[in-house]
């Protein structure tokens, strides 16, 4: 008899799986910084690591593993076999590869396609009553093609529109959120914006519902957001445009926000929380666009993923702004071979 066998009776036999599984799959920058947000703020008790590179993802695991002591009772583990992503609540996948010098946008787009062949259809096989969040963000020159692969991802899942979600413009929201509080000087968390639309360059601000405790900064000066404003209020979403640019050129890569960002959306999924978030979504007949593609919105979350979008009441050049970016997405989108 072994030492657990004289250590325990065992009375039944465990439970495999905790009921909150996530799978990430790619381990670099953006797919760690998701599973450290995940880990240490108690979004999941059980965590899957999945990639193409085993040594960088056994090392990634291990390093997990020796902190694991610091953190409320949590499994991780990881392999090169999605047959390890079984049953899995939330799939996230960070996946993909950067433009290559020269590569067209279609080109990137085409390439990181073919990636999600050989991923999007193995996590639903081992995970058909899954939820997919997808934040393998690509930059091509100077623009964004989060949405356009989240609707990739749909295709090649076959999952219903609302188990399939991009994490949009959460971000951008919280980076505007962020630059607010800085010329308020109060928490992030109290100012409140929305930003919607494309995830990068051509984000839409909802400058008529920008406030904080509920009173407009419209009401309040009714040129904000506009050229005519005297204190540049509008520059305050030019930089949220930028700063995603400048924090790459400064550092390499974004991670922490995108990471943070990523783990309240989990969250919400995984608590059934019906947290309002600024993520992508298929917005078909919303807003007047016409076009099969996904872009942000304010969505309400939870364990059947996007259960409702909230009807922003925007300005007719807002809703001009969307539809541009919908039919520019279209074109890419019809070109694409899935
Ligand atoms: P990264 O390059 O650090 O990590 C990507 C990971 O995906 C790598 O570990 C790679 O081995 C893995 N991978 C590639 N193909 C795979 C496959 N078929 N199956 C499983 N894993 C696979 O990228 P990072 O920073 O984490 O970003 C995630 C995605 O966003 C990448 O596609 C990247 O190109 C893109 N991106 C990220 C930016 C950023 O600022 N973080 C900026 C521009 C693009
Ligand atoms: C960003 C990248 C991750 O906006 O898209 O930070």
């Amino acid at each position: 008899t072994s030492v657990k066998e004289k250590l325990f009776t065992q009375v039944a036999q465990p439970k495999e799986s905790s009921g909150s599984k996530v799978t990430i799959v790619g381990v670099g920058q953006v797919g760690m910084a998701c599973a450290f947000s995940i880990l240490t703020q108690n979004v999941s008790s059980e965590i899957v690591l999945i990639d193409v590179v085993a040594d960088k993802l056994k090392g990634e695991m291990m390093d997990l593993q020796h902190g694991l002591t610091f953190m409320r009772n949590v499994r991780v583990n990881a392999s090169t076999d999605y047959a390890a992503t079984m049953n899995s609540k939330l799939c996230i996948v960070t996946a993909g590869a950067r433009q290559k010098e020269g590569e067209s946008r279609l080109d990137l787009v085409q390439r990181n396609t073919d990636i999600f062949k050989g991923i999007i259809p193995k996590l639903i096989q081992h995970s058909p009553d899954t939820i997919l969040l997808m934040s393998a963000i690509q930059v091509c020159g100077y623009s964004y093609m989060l949405d356009i692969l989240t609707y990739v991802a749909w295709k090649l899942s076959g999952l219903p529109k609302n188990r399939v979600i991009g994490s949009g413009t959460n971000l951008d929201s919280s980076r505007f959120r962020f630059l607010m509080s800085e010329r308020v000087n109060v928490a992030p968390n109290s100012c409140h914006g929305w930003i919607i639309g494309e995830h990068g360059d051509t984000s839409v601000p909802v400058w008529s519902g920008v406030n904080i405790a509920g009173v407009r900064l419209r009401d309040v000066d009714p040129t904000i957001g506009t050229e005519q404003d005297k204190e540049g209020w509008k520059s305050l979403h030019k930089q949220v445009v930028q700063s995603a640019y400048e924090v790459i050129k400064l550092k390499g890569y974004t991670s922490w926000a995108i990471g943070l960002s990523v783990a309240t959306l989990a969250q919400a999924i995984l608590r059934n929380g019906g947290n309002i978030h600024a993520v992508s979504t298929l917005v078909t007949g919303q807003h007047g666009v016409d076009k099969e593609v996904f872009l942000s919105l304010p969505c309400v979350l939870g364990e059947n993923g996007v259960t409702h979008i909230v009807h922003q009441l925007l300005t007719d050049d807002e809703r001009a702004m969307l539809q541009l970016s919908a039919n520019l997405m279209h074109e890419v989108q019809s070109k694409l071979q899935m």
